[in-house]
């Protein structure tokens, strides 16, 4: 089947004491669900060395969503600005990383979010359907005549990038270069998203970002607007103006999460319905059921598989001791399938309506742009859904291999069945 991408290991045999969880083997065929379902039974806080990176320090696995609260809630023991919220701690320089409020502490991060947070509420965001709507259709209005697509390149990026696009003030233009921009310095570890890797995003794709994200500061600061790029130039927190690249890295922030994450739960929904046509069948008939039917995709497929924490002090999480200084990181892939919280949690079901961890594990940190990847799933479901009711496989789905996005690439489909 293609949604439960497993490797073919035997993972009853995997030493646990060697695992690396993060190890792009575990990872070739999507997440590693097997692995985790052993972590969460037998080692529910887990020590991986970093095996492909010999200077880069190893982390905790915490793998339970009780624990991934915990953590996650506890923003004085477990810092987002220490060490950053990835695992790498190499791949965005540190000093560049932190000066995105996703890896800020308290009270510097809150007053930056707060900034933001107006805009985003449910409410705020409701307002936003009209616009999105009609860029949905829009892009589907392109696939007219054509028999088949791809879900990522032809629906899902399209319209992410525009709505993100609209909220930031990027011209729709430019579209396309930003969403390669966001897909090759998240993607690094897979090679189709990220050809040239880590060197070539510090090498090109980070220059790159810089350039284009200050021309736009730049012309804000000339001619200011209502988006959230002049939110941004014109932030004032205790007085002081953000640095450029406080405000580069802002920008970047929202971008990289607005093209990304929704992008890839809409695809993972459709592989999802795909695999269960009777469920696609009943979001048709009734398409009120859609809302819920979200929930369900987001648990079983969190478009980020973990986010990093890095401990202030010597602690412990369910027992186990650790030091300060050491990583941890919540994977979510994990907690969302938690037997303790869900009942068969492998089974895809939209009846179910799930709290899950998709956008965080509570505090400081939850998802800023919840309100808006739920709006955007909603209307691209009610669209696509209404469309091609009869949609059906033209190819295999490809995960990227990667131990953060969890996304499929690709995912062919033959639009009228
Ligand atoms: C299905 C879509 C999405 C998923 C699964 C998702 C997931 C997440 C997760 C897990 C976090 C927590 C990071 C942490 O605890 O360190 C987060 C934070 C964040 N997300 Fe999203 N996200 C999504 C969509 C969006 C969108 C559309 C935006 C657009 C603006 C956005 C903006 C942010 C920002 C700015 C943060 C940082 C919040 C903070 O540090 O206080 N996200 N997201």
């Amino acid at each position: 089947m293609a949604t439960e991408t497993e490797t073919e290991t035997d993972h009853d045999a995997i030493d646990l004491d060697a695992l690396n969880v993060g190890d792009a083997e575990n990872w070739q065929r999507g997440a590693p669900h097997e692995i985790f379902r052993r972590l969460r039974r037998e080692c529910p806080v887990h020590w991986s060395e970093i095996t492909e990176y010999p200077d880069e320090a190893g982390f905790w696995s915490v793998v339970t969503a009780a624990d991934v609260h915990a953590v996650s809630r506890d923003h004085k023991t477990f810092s987002s600005e220490r060490g950053g919220c990835i695992a790498l701690t190499h791949a965005i320089p540190l000093e560049l990383m932190r000066s995105m409020f996703i890896a800020m502490d308290p009270p510097k991060h809150d007053r930056l979010k707060a900034l933001f947070q107006r805009g985003f509420t449910p409410k705020r965001i409701a307002m936003h359907e009209d616009e999105i709507r009609a860029i949905a259709i829009r892009v589907l209005d392109r696939l007219e005549g054509r028999e088949t697509c791809d879900i990522v390149d032809d629906i899902a990026q399209p319209v992410v990038s525009r709505v993100i696009g609209n909220f930031m003030g990027i011209a729709e233009e430019d579209d396309k270069a930003w969403a390669t921009l966001m897909n090759t310095t998240l993607g690094v570890g897979d090679e189709e998203l990220a050809p040239g890797g880590l060197e070539q995003v510090l090498a090109e794709d980070l220059p790159e970002i810089f350039r284009r994200a200050q021309a736009m500061i730049d012309d804000r600061r000339a001619n200011p607007t209502d988006d959230l790029t002049s939110v941004l130039v014109e932030a004032e927190i205790d007085g002081e103006m953000l640095s450029d690249d406080e405000i580069i890295m802002g920008f970047f922030l929202l971008v990289a999460a607005g093209n990304d994450s929704t992008k890839a739960t809409f695809t993972s929904a459709i592989n999802a319905l795909l695999d269960h046509p009777d469920q696609m069948r009943e979001l048709v008939e009734d398409p009120s059921l859609i809302p819920m039917a979200i929930e369900e995709c987001l648990r079983m497929y969190p478009a980020f598989a973990n986010f990093r924490r890095t401990a202030t002090t010597d602690t412990e999480i369910a027992g186990q001791p650790i030091a300060e200084g050491d990583k941890v990181l919540m994977w979510y892939v994990s907690s969302n399938r938690d037997e303790a919280v869900y009942d068969d949690p492998d089974r895809f079901d939209i009846h179910r309506d799930p709290e899950h961890q998709a956008f965080g594990g509570g505090g400081r940190h939850a998802c800023l742009g919840m309100a808006l990847a739920r709006l955007e799933l909603k209307v691209l479901l009610e669209e696509v859904l209404q469309r091609y009711p009869h949609m059906s496989r033209a190819g295999e789905p490809r995960p990227a291999v990667s131990p953060f996005l969890n996304q499929l690439k690709t995912l062919p489909v033959r639009l009228n069945g």
